[in-house]
């Protein structure tokens, strides 16, 4: 069955990588929301729309979102995706303009007149996603789910010692969405870190001819700046396109669940998702549960480059 979703997005390099596996993947795309994160939201907004472009969707509506998170000031992350958010690659604009500028009204808009009918695919800091369950607290009945980039379940963060960006960037926002009671599928860095891209994919997309491919390796190239300076390797990771992967098909993965919050408080592990992995018990309980996640228990990272080179006809 096509996966109908709202791709809620901060456009930087994964996320092109996301939206580009969403399209060839056989998503329905009913609209992206953007919001701060990678980047401000005016340039995410921008980037989305240019790879939206690049992939011949002009037609699905761009929504830009909330432009700060709800109780922290704004950081963003030019220094991994680059100023303009696409690595600066010298990659040309999209001269359209966003639909409309209120992402979480969309939101509430789109799954009311389609209730049962979406899945949430969040892969940015969850601030929009917030405002909408704050608008509309039916938001988890009227939707399949919400499937999310986000945290560190038992392994380091990417922003602190515990804090993963998409979580750390909007703590607030992020409790409001494990405190709903809907089926949250969280792919964190425990998943996403364990499968760097393979030298291999790099090398194909590298020599691919492929309008998308070369995009994507344009863009990726300050990406693998930063993760050779973390992994030590020259090597990505494409968190997002991995989320937005289990959002079609969940059948390439296993999953457990278990209870977890976000530190809120004002210290140095603000901003971390923790999990209680102490009591971990295998699907099915209740994923719906408030304060119950779905993390990923096992991937099948072959079968997931497989579907990232078809996506960029590499
Ligand atoms: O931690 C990785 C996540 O943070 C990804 O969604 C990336 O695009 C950034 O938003
Ligand atoms: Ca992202």
């Amino acid at each position: 069955m096509t996966t109908q979703m709202i791709l809620d997005c901060d456009t930087g390099v994964d996320d092109a990588l996301a939206l580009i596996y969403a399209a060839d993947q056989g998503a329905r795309l009913r609209a992206c929301t953007v919001t701060h994160g990678n980047v401000g939201v005016e340039v995410g907004t921008r980037n989305t729309l240019t790879v939206l472009d690049l992939l011949g969707l002009g037609t699905v509506p761009v929504y830009a979102g909330a432009s700060r998170p709800l109780a922290q000031p704004l950081e963003t992350s030019e220094h991994v995706h680059g100023q303009d958010g696409l690595g600066d690659a010298g990659v040309e604009p999209s001269t359209r303009q966003p639909t409309g500028d209120l992402a979480a009204v969309e939101i509430v808009r789109s799954v009311r007149e389609a209730p049962g009918e979406l899945t949430l695919v969040a892969i940015g800091p969850l601030t929009n996603i917030g405002l909408a369950l704050l608008l509309e607290p039916r938001l988890p009945e009227l939707v399949c789910g919400i499937v999310l980039m986000g945290g560190a379940v038992g392994v380091p963060g990417n922003v602190t010692e515990l804090g993963e960006a998409n979580i750390w960037h909007d703590p607030e926002a992020a409790q409001l969405v494990l405190d709903a009671a809907w089926d949250v599928l969280v792919v964190g860095l425990e998943t996403t870190m364990a499968a760097p891209m393979p030298d291999e994919v790099l090398r194909r997309i590298e020599r691919s001819a492929d309008p998308r491919a070369r995009f994507a390796w344009a863009t990726m190239q300050g990406y693998l700046d930063s993760y050779e300076q973390t992994l030590g390797r020259r090597t990505c990771v494409p968190h997002d396109a991995l989320a937005v992967a289990l959002a079609i098909d969940p059948d390439l993965a296993t999953y457990r669940c278990v209870e977890a919050f976000v530190e809120t408080g004002r210290g140095r592990t603000r901003g971390a998702l923790v999990g209680d992995l102490r009591r971990s018990v295998p699907v099915p309980s209740d994923p719906t549960a408030p304060g119950v996640i779905r993390i990923v228990d096992r991937f099948d990272t072959d079968e997931f480059y497989r579907r990232v080179l078809a996506s960029l006809g590499a």
